[in-house]
């Protein structure tokens, strides 16, 4: 039978090549990061992404309602007994017409692709489903992970409802109370370590090596195959047209190395015509990939300069630096998959940009505003998006598509922080402080008293200006044509 699929170092000057049956999270002969490849002539691909849609017609079939393996002939890794789904994907994206409005975008140019609709609320298991399919192909057992919350959310869903034992470490403090809950409902055995995400990636790596856990951090290459199928599902929702810009908040850096290797596959394929442009955003505390990347970093065909990054972590260490955001789940100082997104960079003609935790927060209270949820670090996008429009790097004309990466009621406590100002741990600059909370939203405290309630609720003085002075109908809805 001929190879389709094969694993790949991603160093140009080693391409070392491994089994698709073996389980490694990094080249064996090098160290570099792993990608998986495939020989696209020994395997049958649809001449056209519109192919894709008829699975739909057959949902109920679970490979076809899968937003995932919808798409499976572009990750054919596994054969489809193997696959691990519980009908991730069901995502959709939004055309947020007042949203855009209200920060200057030209009408229905700005969409929200809301990740958070996913069964443990987060993008994430559009990669677990592709890693528990590979740790089911491989006989694992037992699945560990590090996790700033999503992941180990994710992977705790994944494995209870696979049969396998999760295991998830966590740093102290550092976690959002909605995420680990999840771990914690789902049964994952979680481990809290002195530390940050950083460290504690550092200790799930060495204690997965000695115990043979299999490990489900994005360095692991197949996580990245699933998360491929978000751009597929942007693709498919804009008529298989590509957008001007994607934009992704930046933490470990495993989502936009995915959207990259979705692109540069799908191009390579005769699929699409134009690859879109990509924006990734940090959050200022948590900036090694703006600050890279801004001093001249980059995949530069694949020969990277280590030793710059080197005496990046050499300084950051020196200084006692540790990443420190609001947006918990992208608090990450060395994002492990780096050169995979310095290519994804390259390949997407991409920029960076960074963001304070003020400028999250206020870009989520507005994103909520307008009607959909999304916690702090997702918020970066709008809170960037503004940004790039105001250096004019994005123009107010170009298509835009945001990933909206989990669920709001991930991490109430930074919207209650934001709305009530009670017992906030966030960092606060002397320039955030004059707009603090631009559209706090305080519950009143009222007496049980029917005039007192009266008197507090006030006279009907609604003003659409309040949801940005611009109430939309279904006419400003745009008709996709399929
Ligand atoms: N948005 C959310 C909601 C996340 O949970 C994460 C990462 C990111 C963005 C960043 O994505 O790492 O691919 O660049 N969360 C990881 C976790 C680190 O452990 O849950 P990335």
């Amino acid at each position: 039978m001929k190879t389709v699929a094969y694993q790949k170092c991603i160093n140009p000057r080693c391409g070392a090549t491994f089994d698709v049956g073996q389980t490694l999270t990094g080249c064996s002969q090098c160290g570099d990061l792993l990608d998986i490849d495939y020989n696209w002539s020994n395997t049958a691909v649809p001449k056209s992404l519109r192919e894709f849609q008829n699975r739909w017609q057959n949902r109920r079939f679970p490979l076809d309602f899968s937003g995932v393996w919808r798409f499976r002939d572009l990750l054919p890794f596994a054969a489809d007994a193997m696959i691990c789904t519980i009908g991730e994907g069901q995502t959709f994206l939004q055309n947020a017409v007042c949203l855009g409005n209200h920060i200057g975008m030209w009408p229905g140019q700005l969409w929200l692709q809301y990740e958070g609709m996913n069964p443990s609320g987060s993008f994430k298991d559009n990669g677990m489903t592709a890693a528990f399919t590979h740790a089911r192909l491989v006989g694992a057992r037992r699945v560990a992970c590090a996790s700033t919350g999503n992941t180990s959310a994710s992977l705790a869903l994944y494995a209870s409802s696979n049969g396998f034992q999760g295991i998830v470490f966590i740093g102290s403090g550092k976690i959002a109370f909605g995420k680990l809950s999840q771990a914690l409902d789902y049964g994952a055995r979680t481990l809290q370590i002195d530390g940050d995400f950083d460290t504690c990636l550092m200790r799930v790596r060495e204690v997965a090596k000695q115990l043979g856990l299999y490990l489900m951090n994005s360095v692991n290459p197949f996580r990245l195959e699933g998360q491929k199928s978000i751009m597929y599902r942007i693709l498919e929702s804009l008529s298989w047209e590509s957008p001007d810009w994607i934009i992704v908040p930046g933490g470990n850096l495993g989502n936009c190395s995915a959207f990259g290797k979705a692109f540069s596959e799908l191009k390579t394929l005769g699929l699409i015509k134009r690859i879109p442009r990509l924006a990734v955003i940090n959050a200022e505390g948590a900036n090694t990939l703006h600050q890279l990347y801004t001093a001249g970093l980059r995949w530069n065909a694949g020969v990277i300069d280590d030793a710059r990054i080197g005496a990046y972590y050499a300084e950051m260490d020196g200084k006692g630096i540790h990443p420190y955001t609001v947006a918990s789940a992208i608090e990450i100082g060395r994002p492990v998959n780096l050169k995979k997104a310095l290519r994804a960079l390259d390949v997407m003609d991409g920029v960076t940009c960074e963001v304070t935790d003020h400028e999250i927060l206020e870009a989520k209270a507005l994103i909520g505003r307008f009607g959909l949820g999304c916690e702090p670090a997702s918020a970066a996008t709008i809170a960037g998006l503004q940004r790039l429009l105001k250096s004019q790097i994005i123009s107010r004309s170009e298509r835009v598509a945001c990933v909206l990466t989990g669920h709001g009621l991930k991490d109430p406590d930074a919207t209650v922080y934001y709305h009530t100002g009670i017992n906030t741990k966030l960092a606060r600059t002397p320039a955030a402080e004059e707009t603090w909370g631009l559209r706090a939203n305080k519950p009143l405290r009222v007496a049980d008293d029917l005039a007192a309630i009266v008197a507090a609720i006030g006279a009907d003085d609604f003003d659409s200006a309040a949801v940005g002075g611009y109430v939309p109908t279904a006419a400003d809805l745009p008709f996709v044509e399929y």
